[in-house]
């Protein structure tokens, strides 16, 4: 605005001779035009703590386009428009009347009104959320704003089932784009023509905490969540830092954000989808993306395709694309291999297991069908309908899908015959794009490696291959969500040559490191593995990078070069339980240990029943229970076991240090279950009552514990500072004798009660038969206290008498031969005494003795 200059200016200087003061509410009759406001920046309403304004504005200061919308103050950031698809000029109206909102354009033509309304209009009020509300007499709510959402929702707002945001032209055009958010009842899905681009529950930000009807969308402090009835069913959850103000808006390139204002600009804290090739329209229609090594994003066109100014038009020039369904006389250019369709990740194929021209037949038979991908070895096909976007260049080298693009003959419209008659592609990169994030050199090298991979590859398969350009491989290799790939290099430069050593597994040692984008990494540099191929090892990194959990460590990349291979994490502050627990730092309160048992729980029933594999984690103990700032417990690891080939799996036991998790299965050839590791949860859990190791050997407790004549030692096994405490647990649950269990370092800060609670659990999942210990479902249930207490059984139990007296043997044996260290952690395979109870002895000899 000219006056912009000016007026604001005055209006600081001398607010009071402005006339217009704005305030939360306005009351019928009234009006307002632009240039009325003119000094308030046109707002008419200010919400109380003048967080928001609602104004006629004008965005990127462009002339033509005027709408009434609500605006983020400080940032100045539109946040909802009411005539977002019919702008007005600069003169035009907005009138608010007992009957509604109406805004008129010059000579009063009505451009936009709110729907008829039940009651009549008392007030119209911009709330502190930036919600806009008329109301009705009796302060009811008559119609709001946040009810009929544009582009964004901000902190507070709900965006319910069947409702959706649709993108904006431009910034500057407000009207609707072709982008839409909508939200189902398992997901948030972003969809351009009715095709889906992106899934919440696909994204590698995303947790799904439960599997819960879906009823709305919401942002608050902590994230982005997909609820079920209220807020204390979350469905699926992004976890942000805290922010008292963000948005979430779909913005006019397609791309969902999430952002925060920090004072002076929005910073942005998620964006999807992360990989630009897979926004629909990048390249316009059937323009083909690349991922460039360093150059970033580029389009070209596909084979069978060419650039005229910057469209991508049939080669054969008496060929174009269809403007509408037409039924005869059109045939179809072919896009070569190595193409893929965005949507094709998020619909199932029309047909599966049909042959190429079954899938042909099916798109000439449909007036709507624009083309189709078809899979040779899978017989999927896929068909395209309302709207061609761009293709890809697919991320499977062995990916065998080919496009087909529907044409029509006819004379070419586009007068430029003589270029297009050439046979040649024109390999023109029509535009290149700027990389949004550093992704993309990652994406691109990973995209190389699975090139030379397919390559190496296509040698050991005897199956007839063609020798075009990109045709390496015909077999479908699809692996969905495999997580980031990274360079051995840059592993390298991260972990400083892999410097700063901070755990030893059963797998190899793992490494602090720091990303170059400052993230903090944990790097575990497997060594322990036989030789497996980069393929089964992908497809199990596929499935592990694939589950998400608040209490589970996200696996956040991988490494696989050569012989080598390695796997990030994200970086956990305070390390492994057994530090927390068992070392000299301040002591864990009883809250925090109960609140670790649950999320524990909660971790190993998500990996039980929670995902679609179900997973076995076969090696919980403390060194694998990860806790966060907040003391939160998240389980690693997990999945590492399907990396054993079943030869391999043997080699557990053997490679395994610590055996005092392990359940007598895996002593015995009986099958391991998941109830493997409720036994092993029970052992955990154990540890948490006493703050000890369970099996404890005398000359261990001389340094961990000072007064040894602390519990009656009434039978070898027993006593609180060294021995095999299970035992001696089991004694105390059979005297009603809880509070002699607990850690002493309490001090008495807990209830009987409690205590009771999760030795009874423990002991339950320490049942010898696996098929009487509860399921990791059920132990959450009896931590929240929703499923009663079951009772131990204690012919169940009995095992654990056996288990003591040998261990008391071996560990006075030890202390005779002067051996005092008990081999924790490692991997050592000496076979002293304790091993053998633990690990060698058969069932038989286990359960004899009863
Ligand atoms: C508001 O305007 C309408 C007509 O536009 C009129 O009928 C009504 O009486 C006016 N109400 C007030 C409170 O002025
Ligand atoms: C206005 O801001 C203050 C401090 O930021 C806050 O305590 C108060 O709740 C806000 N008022 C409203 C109506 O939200
Ligand atoms: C409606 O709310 C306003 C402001 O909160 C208040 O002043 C007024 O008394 C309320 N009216 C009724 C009928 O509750
Ligand atoms: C805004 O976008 C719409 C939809 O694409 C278009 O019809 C309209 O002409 C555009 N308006 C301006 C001023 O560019
Ligand atoms: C999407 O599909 C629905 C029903 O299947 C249809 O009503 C709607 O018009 C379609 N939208 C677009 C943009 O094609
Ligand atoms: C949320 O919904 C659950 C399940 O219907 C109910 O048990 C709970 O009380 C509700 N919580 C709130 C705060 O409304
Ligand atoms: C945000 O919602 C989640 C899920 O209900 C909840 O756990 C969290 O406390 C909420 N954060 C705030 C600040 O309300
Ligand atoms: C182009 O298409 C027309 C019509 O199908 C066909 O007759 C002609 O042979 C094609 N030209 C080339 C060079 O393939
Ligand atoms: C359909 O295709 C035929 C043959 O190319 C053409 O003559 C006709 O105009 C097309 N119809 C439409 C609606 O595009
Ligand atoms: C494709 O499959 C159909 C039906 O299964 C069959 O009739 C047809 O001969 C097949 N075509 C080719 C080229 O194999
Ligand atoms: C498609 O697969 C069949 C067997 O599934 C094979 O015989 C045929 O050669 C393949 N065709 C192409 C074009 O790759």
């Amino acid at each position: 605005m000219g006056y912009s200059l000016f007026f604001p200016t005055f209006f600081l200087v001398c607010p009071l001779v402005s006339g217009f003061l704005s305030s939360e509410f306005i009351y019928p009759n009234f009006t307002a035009t632009e240039y009325h406001f003119i000094d308030n920046d046109g707002a008419f309403l200010v919400s109380r703590n003048s967080t928001f304004k609602s104004a006629i504005s004008n965005p990127g200061a462009q002339k033509t386009n005027f709408y009434l919308c609500v605006i983020h103050v400080e940032s100045n950031t539109i946040i909802w428009s009411a005539n977002r698809d019919a702008p007005i000029s600069d003169s035009g109206v907005v009138s608010l009347t007992t009957n509604g909102i109406t805004i008129a354009d010059q000579g009063g033509v009505l451009r936009w009104s709110t729907p008829p309304l039940p009651s009549s209009v008392y007030a119209l009020k911009l709330t502190e959320l930036g919600n806009l509300i008329l109301l009705d007499h009796s302060n009811g709510s008559l119609w709001e704003s946040f009810h009929h959402p544009t582009d964004t929702i901000v902190t507070g707002q709900h965006l319910p089932v069947g409702t959706y945001l649709s993108s904006a032209v431009s910034d500057n055009n407000l009207s609707s784009g072709d982008y839409m958010l909508t939200i189902s009842t398992s997901d948030a899905l972003l969809q351009w023509h009715n095709q889906t681009y992106w899934k919440l529950s696909m994204d590698t930000e995303a947790y799904i905490n439960s599997n819960y009807i879906v009823e709305y969308m919401a942002i608050n402090r902590t994230g982005l969540y997909l609820f079920g009835q209220n807020e204390s069913l979350v469905v699926i959850q992004v976890i942000l830092s805290p922010a008292d103000f963000r948005i979430a808006k779909l913005g006019a390139s397609g791309h969902l954000t999430v952002s925060r204002y920090s004072g002076t600009k929005w910073d942005q804290e998620f964006f999807a989808p992360t990989d630009d090739c897979k926004t629909p329209f990048i390249c316009g229609r059937v323009g083909l993306c690349n991922d460039g090594l360093s150059s970033g994003l580029s389009c070209s066109c596909p084979s069978g395709f060419h650039v005229v100014s910057q469209d991508c038009v049939p080669n054969n020039g008496s060929y174009y694309l269809p403007f509408s369904c037409n039924s005869s006389g059109f045939s179809y250019v072919g896009l070569g291999y190595g193409t893929e369709y965005f949507a094709n990740d998020f619909s199932e194929p029309l047909r599966y297991h049909v042959n190429l021209s079954v899938c042909e037949d099916l798109c000439s038979g449909d007036c709507s069908c624009l083309g189709f991908f078809h899979g040779n070895s899978t017989g999927s096909c896929y068909v395209l309908e309302s709207e061609l976007g761009s293709v890809m260049s697919s991320n499977d080298a062995e990916s065998d899908l080919v496009g087909y693009i529907k044409v029509l003959a006819g004379p070419s419209t586009n007068g430029v015959t003589g270029a297009s008659s050439r046979r040649q592609k024109i390999p023109v990169a029509a535009l290149v794009l700027l990389p949004f994030t550093g992704f993309f050199l990652l994406g691109a090298l990973g995209f190389l490696w699975w090139k030379r991979w397919g390559l190496s590859k296509s040698k050991e398969i005897k199956l007839g291959r063609r020798n075009s350009h990109s045709s390496e491989d015909l077999d479908v290799f699809y692996i969905p969500g495999l997580p980031k790939r990274f360079d051995y290099d840059e592993l390298e430069v991260a972990t400083d040559n892999f410097k700063t050593q901070i755990g030893l597994g059963g797998f190899g040692a793992v490494y602090k490191g720091t990303l170059l984008d400052k993230t903090i990494v944990a790097i575990k540099k497997i060594t322990n593995l036989g030789v497996q191929g980069r393929k089964e090892f992908c497809t199990e990194i596929a499935v592990i990078g694939n589950i998400h959990h608040v209490n589970l460590v996200r696996l956040k990349g991988f490494c696989a070069q050569g012989r080598k291979r390695l796997l990030v994490y994200e970086y956990m502050n305070h390390g492994s339980l057994d530090r927390t627990l068992f070392g000299s730092g301040p002591v864990l309160e009883w809250q925090e240990r109960f609140d670790i048992a649950l999320g524990t729980a909660r971790g190993l029933a998500y990996l039980h029943n929670g995902c679609e594999h179900k997973i076995i984690h076969c090696d919980v103990k403390p060194e694998n229970i990860l806790l966060d700032d907040h003391l939160q417990p998240k389980i690693s690891d997990f999945g590492l076991s399907k990396l054993l080939s079943p030869e391999q799996s043997g080699l557990f036991t053997t490679m395994r240090g610590t055996r005092g998790y392990l359940a007598p299965e895996w002593l015995t050839n009986s099958a391991i279950s998941e109830k493997t590791d409720v036994y092993s949860f029970g052992m955990v859990l154990l540890e948490l009552v006493s703050g000890r190791k369970n099996c404890l050997l005398r000359s261990q407790s001389h340094s961990m514990d000072d007064n040894e004549s602390g519990g009656g030692h009434s039978s070898s096994s027993s006593g609180s500072g060294f021995g095999y405490y299970p035992l001696f647990a089991l004694e105390m649950h059979e005297q009603g004798k809880y509070l002699e269990l607990a850690d002493p370092t309490l001090q008495g800060r807990v209830t009987r009660e409690e205590a009771e609670k999760l030795v009874c659990v423990a002991l339950c999942c320490l049942h010898e038969e696996p098929a009487l210990r509860p399921n990791m479902v059920s132990v959450v249930g009896m931590l929240e206290g929703g499923i009663p207490i079951i009772q131990p059984i204690i012919e169940s139990l009995n095992f654990l008498r056996f288990y003591g007296r040998r261990f008391t043997e071996a560990s006075t044996l030890m202390e005779l031969n002067g051996s005092t260290s008990y081999p924790l952690g490692n991997a050592s395979r000496n076979t002293s005494g304790l091993h053998a109870v633990f690990s060698y002895v058969p069932s038989q000899q286990i359960s004899g003795p009863r």
